[in-house]
């Protein structure tokens, strides 16, 4: 697992904003790029969709782990959510969940918090038993 220096961060970064500016976004006007660092060093990224139907709009966070588990799965040890300009954005409610699954509590976000700060207490599938 890579430490929070070794992660490439400006990479990361420059991934997120440019699937930003693929966003689909024309109800809010707010694009959304989100990348993420893999457990065996790929690079996954999504942007979000929205709908007419408002309640349907998919994160960029949603698409990114659509591409984790499209590319092979595995687990995220680091993700960057930016805008356009690569300028940080702080995961929803919703996205945080998302990651939990997908990271779990120690994957660093925007290189200055973890998803376990982000969301302590996060629900977890009970095991069996
Ligand atoms: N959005 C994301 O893509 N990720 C987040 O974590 C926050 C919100 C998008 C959804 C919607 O298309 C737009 O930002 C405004 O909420």
């Amino acid at each position: 697992m890579p430490s929070n220096q070794d992660i490439h961060w400006a990479e990361l970064r420059t991934v997120a904003r440019q699937a930003a500016r693929m966003a689909y976004a024309p109800y809010s006007n707010f694009f959304v790029g989100a990348a993420g660092l893999t457990d065996d060093g790929r690079i996954v990224s999504g942007c979000n969709v929205e709908n007419a139907s408002y309640g349907l709009t998919l994160c960029a966070e949603c698409g990114m782990v659509s591409d984790l588990h499209r590319s092979g799965g595995g687990r995220l040890v680091a993700v960057a959510v930016t805008g356009p300009d690569g300028n940080p954005i702080t995961p929803c409610g919703r996205c945080r969940q998302l990651l939990v699954e997908a990271g779990g509590p120690d994957c660093i976000v925007n290189e200055d918090t973890t998803v376990g700060a982000l969301l302590p207490g996060a629900f977890e599938f009970p095991a069996e038993g």
